[in-house]
């Protein structure tokens, strides 16, 4: 019988336009060229489905986590290999999502405010400077950095490939990942 592919969540935390959502978009497709099963969630998908109803409070950030978290760990319980990118500012729910996955990776793309707001990917940050999105991450409202992650990701001083590979060096650390792979 061949070896079951053990189920794991990497965790990608960070600032609106840290990069979260292009590294695991890149690591995703690394893992599915060699067959194994992935399935990404993605903060701006999510929102428009399952998470629809909710804004950006405190309370609804950490409800969109707790939903997250609930499907993040019926999948690594079945030999899932899951990508989340999600901001999650706040710590306590990041561990919340920790302690209820377990197979648990928590990866903080870091990134100084000033390049997340020059990059702008999507006018977000102009908006929120000029009052027009209100409590918005990094400008009107709190991100709480990882205290102890996993890894860390600098996407300012990385280029894309070299974060993907910092991901995969590390599932291969943990044990997640064949030395081979
Ligand atoms: S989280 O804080 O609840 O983890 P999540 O990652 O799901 O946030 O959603 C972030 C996305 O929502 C951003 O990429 C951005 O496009 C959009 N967004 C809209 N309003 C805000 C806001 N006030 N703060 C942050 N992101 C916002």
């Amino acid at each position: 019988m061949c070896q079951e592919q053990k189920g794991f969540t990497l965790w990608f935390t960070g600032l609106p336009c840290s990069g979260k959502s292009a590294v695991a978009d890149r690591v995703a497709e690394i893992l599915r060229s060699r067959n194994l099963k992935v399935e990404r969630l993605d903060g701006d998908i999510v929102r428009k489905s399952l998470c629809r109803d909710l804004g950006f409070s405190r309370e609804h950030r950490n409800e969109n986590i707790r939903r997250v978290t609930f499907v993040a760990k019926l999948l690594t319980r079945n030999g899932v290999a899951v990508l989340t990118s999600f901001i999650s500012p706040y710590r306590e729910i990041r561990d919340e999502a920790r302690r209820e996955i377990g197979e648990f990776i928590e990866v903080y793309v870091k990134c100084p405010l000033e390049v997340c707001m020059a990059r702008d990917v999507k006018g977000m940050y102009q908006k929120a400077i000029k009052g027009e999105i209100k409590e918005f991450t990094g400008i009107s409202d709190p991100y709480e950095e990882p205290l102890q992650p996993e890894l860390v990701l600098e996407t300012d001083k990385e280029t894309l490939e070299e974060s993907a590979q910092k991901v995969i060096n590390c599932l291969k650390k943990l044990g997640y990942l064949d030395h081979n792979f």
